[in-house]
């Protein structure tokens, strides 16, 4: 076995390969199709700190090499996931990592603290690109000034591995990631969705009940590969790539392009057990070609 181990901020991950948060519920769903302890670790769904039913009517949608969702942030909410939930995934040899969202200021920080208060959590990851609620959660991911005064005030409150996941609806995701470590983040995560839509010609409506919705899957990994080598030439901090990651190739070329660790979203549903697939390819590939992980990541040719 090579050694997969990469850091982020406090968190020793045991390899690179992490599954993203909402394509890979709290954990335990998965345990039929994977062994969770061969993986890095995993996000989990986003957690809010109230539950939340979500957006009405249609919530996915296939597209050509991907998918639109707009699920609306269905979650059980963070007193559910600490007592019921938490219990349950604890056990596992990985790494935790806890998605998390607010609509406030205050309730982010309130959100983290609480979320701090379990040992067994090794990560928060703060999701600042919602595109799919409306009630304004994509102008936190839009607004440099507000992700570095939102990083600094969760800083504040939490001693955990802080990640602060970015939102690729912007015009220039530098600005974004820079922010985010100015205000403290120990990581950044990219991409969330992109915004689509569409459209039932046959009634002329919209497809999805909330009009508008999340495009991932293997359509927007150009796009994500291109914003993961930008932000990695831009901040100090290490950066979670993620947006189309379906192979063993996708995986090598995030990071090459310098990420440090890598999240599968979208092909979860494709294969639910392909998470253990990659993280074991990847250590076939390096025992190979003798090369270290260290070696890999960042080795794009300029
Ligand atoms: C059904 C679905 C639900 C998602 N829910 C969340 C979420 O709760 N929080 C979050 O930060 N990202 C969420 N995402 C975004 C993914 O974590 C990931 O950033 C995105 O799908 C790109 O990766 P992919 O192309 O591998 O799917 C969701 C994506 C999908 C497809």
């Amino acid at each position: 076995m090579t050694d997969l181990r990469v850091h982020i901020g406090k968190t020793t991950l045991k390899n690179p390969i992490l599954t993203a948060s909402g394509t890979f519920g709290y954990g335990p769903e998965f345990e039929p199709y994977l062994n969770l302890n061969a993986i890095g670790g995993f996000c989990t769904k986003g957690i809010s700190l109230e539950p939340r039913p979500g957006n009405p009517g249609i919530r996915i949608v296939e597209t050509a090499s991907g998918m639109l969702n707009s699920i609306g942030l269905e979650n059980c909410g963070s007193r559910v996931f600490l007592d019921e939930t938490m219990p349950k995934i604890a056990r596992y040899d990985t790494a935790i990592i806890v998605n998390f969202y607010a609509y406030t200021e205050e309730d982010f920080v309130k959100l983290a603290a609480v979320l701090s208060e379990n040992d067994r959590i090794d990560a928060l990851e703060m999701n600042l690109s919602c595109p799919n609620v409306k009630q304004g959660g994509s102008a936190f991911g839009a607004d440099p000034k507000l992700i570095e005064s939102l990083t600094a005030a969760v800083r504040k409150v939490t001693a955990k591995t802080l990640i602060v996941k970015l939102s690729p609806n912007v015009a220039d995701i530098t600005l974004t990631a820079r922010a985010a470590e100015a205000g403290g983040a120990d990581a950044v995560s990219l991409i969330n969705t992109l915004v689509g839509t569409a459209i039932d010609r046959r009634t002329r409506r919209f497809v999805l009940g909330n009009k508008v919705g999340g495009l991932s899957g293997p359509a927007i990994k150009p796009v994500a590969l291109r914003m993961v080598w930008q932000t990695a030439k831009a901040v100090k901090i290490p950066v979670i790539g993620m947006g189309g990651i379906a192979s063993l190739g996708d995986v090598l070329d995030f990071l090459i392009v310098g990420a440090r660790a890598v999240q599968v979203g979208s092909a979860n549903f494709v294969d639910p057990g392909i998470a253990q697939t990659l993280a074991e390819g990847l250590d076939r590939y390096l025992a190979e070609r003798q090369e270290t992980i260290d070696q890999l990541i960042g080795s794009v040719q300029e």
